[in-house]
């Protein structure tokens, strides 16, 4: 069989043949890892030049759906940004400790503030952020010493990422994250032809030799989250933040963005580092404080950075809507009295600092400080998450969080019950004893 009948690949022109690489993907006949015909063997299949080809490749390599270079092979890479097929569901019985999603529990309760939204129609010319909304989140950020002079809301920490991202930055270029990172973030800056410069961390955040390396490599933009780092669970100390302003003053090229997905139930204080860059963005979302489905994120910046979003956003989507904002700026209002998301933080404290006791019993040591997951190093992920699930806890595999670090696993410890980090740890040293290498951290 040829190479193109084997995955039905067709066409005459470049576009022709992206099609059907990406029905292909989409179909699961090319599902992620597996090598593309090399460029002569399909040029010579389909009976078009391997210019054609190549010109296809390429398109696909700056959307994200394949990587590598030709020489190497190109593969389909492992989140091509097509829609994603459902994760298969848990088997019975097995407790989630993968999933990195907030507590449904230790959301606010809707009712009082739903029943305070203002039910007027509103049209096209509504200003496209609701005041109070800017007000409430506006001093709750200048409180963390982020200036809020210019401010807009967009729909969430990614989508303000993807928004600064594609304000600057053009196919080709590189972006530093932190490594292991969040797996969303480097599949978005796949999607959009960009190239991840891995920044190695540590419980303090993001390494400022390690930023200063990735900037040497030419990076034009860092993403690096103040507290709750996904998967580590660190966060930015005022002296790393200090240490990590002092390599961007020296690149004042480079564009800041901070992802504070976690916001208040974090844990730790937000020590701003990108402030006072020429250009700067901090994002801080809802999603785990309010929960997902009342995602929406205040994005603030210099002048020209947030005018670009603002703009852009303007001309698409438009805006968040308004009943989403009035709900938002409900529920910061009523936090006043509730404190829904201090008792949150409290607990998710409380069961971050339970599973690290329970590891430290069995000799592993972790270095989450903020947010809902711990990352346990193992040399070998992908037996550590099968045992696992043999013996009924799910727990999220590194390999998707991780370009050159060392291999580990995620626990998510948002939904945790008294007394069960015991029984996870007893059952993670059983796989660990009688896995392959051992632990290595
Ligand atoms: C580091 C990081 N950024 C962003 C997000 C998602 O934020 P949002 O829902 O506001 O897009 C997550 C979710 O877990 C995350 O871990």
């Amino acid at each position: 069989m040829s190479v193109s009948q084997q995955y039905r690949l067709s066409g005459r022109r470049a576009s022709e043949i992206v099609a059907s690489v990406e029905a292909a993907i989409r179909a699961g006949r090319l599902p992620p890892g597996a090598t593309l015909p090399p460029v002569r063997a399909l040029a010579e299949d389909l009976g078009v030049s391997p210019n054609t080809v190549a010109a296809a490749y390429r398109s696909l390599r700056e959307r994200g759906l394949v990587s590598g270079a030709r020489r190497r092979g190109t593969t389909v890479t492992e989140a091509p940004a097509l829609p994603a097929r459902t994760a298969p569901p848990l088997p019975a019985g097995v407790r989630n400790l993968a999933d990195g999603a907030p507590d449904p529990r230790l959301l606010p309760p809707l009712g009082q503030a739903l029943r305070r939204v203002p039910a007027r129609p509103r049209l096209y010319d509504e200003p496209p952020v609701l005041e109070s909304l800017a007000a409430l989140a506006g001093a709750e950020l200048r409180a963390d010493g982020v200036p809020t002079d210019e401010l807009t809301v967009i729909g969430g920490a990614m989508d303000g990422v993807e928004r600064l991202l594609g304000a600057y930055l053009r196919p080709g270029d590189r972006v530093a994250v932190e490594d292991p990172g969040y797996p969303n973030l480097l599949d978005l800056v796949a999607a959009a032809g960009l190239r991840a410069e891995p920044v190695p961390l540590d419980a303090a955040g993001m390494r400022p030799d390690g930023l200063e390396r990735a900037i040497g490599r030419g990076a034009a933009a860092v993403v690096l989250t103040p507290r709750a780092q996904n998967p580590t669970g660190a966060a930015v100390t005022r002296a790393r933040a200090a240490e990590l302003r002092r390599v961007l003053t020296a690149a004042p090229e480079v564009l800041g963005i901070e992802d504070d997905h976690a916001g208040a139930i974090a844990g730790q204080p937000h020590h701003p580092c990108v402030v006072g860059q020429p250009r700067w963005a901090v994002v801080r979302s809802t999603s785990k404080v309010f929960g997902p489905d009342l995602r929406l994120a205040t994005l603030t910046g210099d002048g020209q950075t947030v005018a670009r979003v603002a703009g852009r956003h303007r001309l698409g989507a438009g805006w968040v809507s308004h009943l989403l904002q009035e709900l938002v700026a409900g529920l910061i209002e009523q936090d006043a009295a509730h404190e829904w998301r201090a008792v949150a933080a409290r607990a998710y404290a409380e069961r971050r600092a339970e599973m690290a006791a329970a590891l430290r019993d069995i000799g592993i040591t972790t270095h989450s400080t903020s947010g809902l997951n711990l990352w346990v190093p193992v040399a070998d992920e992908a037996g550590t998450v099968a045992r696992l699930l043999e013996s009924g806890w799910a727990v999220a595999a590194g390999q998707r969080h991780r370009l050159e670090s060392a291999p580990g696993i995620r626990v998510t410890i948002a939904t945790l019950e008294p007394g069960e980090a015991q029984r996870f740890t007893a059952d993670l040293a059983r796989c660990l004893a009688t896995g392959r290498p051992h632990y290595t951290g």
